[in-house]
């Protein structure tokens, strides 16, 4: 199968923990010798928020914010890279399609200001025409609503396009936190790319949701 790998930045550890980062390096390898091809998209995590606001204090602006939070989630990418000997971190789509395709796996981080890697991750989705996206998160999945505030929220196993776009859809705000940023959502729902989004605390759950096994939330 081919495969975009999203691994959010908030599983990635306060500071970035290596440990974090070569299990999923592992995981990848597994994953590779089952056959499947990889793209992976990484998050900025702490590190990005903390430049994010460090420029935010300095009075640069928005567009200044996300070219170093840019900059954080390419460094975490090139770690994770480095591990599975592939540390040239693209900054295209079309340079990360057309290293998958002579590699069998790519690890990009952002791309440019004003979107999240959840929209870099849905962009290589599209152009790749991908047959599973794979959301790495700090959540057990999708819920009815933002778990962290709302104590009765459910845990949905599977979501349709439509209640995918009525729970996460709406407006881009800088920095914003959310499971999936509603720009992807938009496009995930346009373009009906099939996503399952796991607690990627444990690394061995994008395997099972890579075998098709349930776990977490399954869009599609
Ligand atoms: P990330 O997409 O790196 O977040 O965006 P994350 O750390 O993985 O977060 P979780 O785990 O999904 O919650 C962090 C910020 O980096 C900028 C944006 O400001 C975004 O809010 N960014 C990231 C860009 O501007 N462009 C990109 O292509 C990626």
């Amino acid at each position: 199968m081919k495969i975009v790998l999203r691994i959010g930045g908030s599983i990635l550890g306060s500071p970035p923990d290596g440990a974090v980062m070569a299990s999923y390096a592992t995981v990848v390898e597994k994953a590779l010798k089952e056959g499947h091809k990889i793209a992976i998209v990484v998050g900025g995590g702490s590190v990005a928020r903390q430049y994010i606001e460090a420029a935010r204090k300095m009075g640069l602006e928005h567009r200044d914010q996300d070219l170093v939070a840019i900059a954080a989630s390419r460094v975490n990418a090139k770690l994770v890279g480095m591990k599975l000997g592939f540390p040239d971190v693209p900054t295209t789509i079309g340079t990360t399609l057309s290293r998958v395709a002579r590699d069998h796996v790519v690890v990009m981080g952002g791309l440019r200001p004003g979107i999240t890697t959840d929209t870099v991750a849905t962009l290589v989705a599209e152009a790749w025409r991908s047959d599973l996206m794979v959301k790495a998160s700090n959540q057990e999945g999708i819920y009815t609503a933002d778990p962290r505030v709302h104590k009765r929220a459910q845990l949905l196993p599977k979501v349709s396009y439509p209640m995918l776009v009525a729970i996460l859809g709406g407006d881009y705000t800088p920095g914003l936190h959310s499971i999936i940023d509603p720009v992807a959502v938009g496009r995930i729902a346009k373009n009906r790319i099939k996503l399952t989004v796991v607690n990627g605390s444990n690394p061995e759950n994008v395997l099972l949701a890579i075998q098709g096994d349930i776990v977490g939330s399954t869009v599609g």
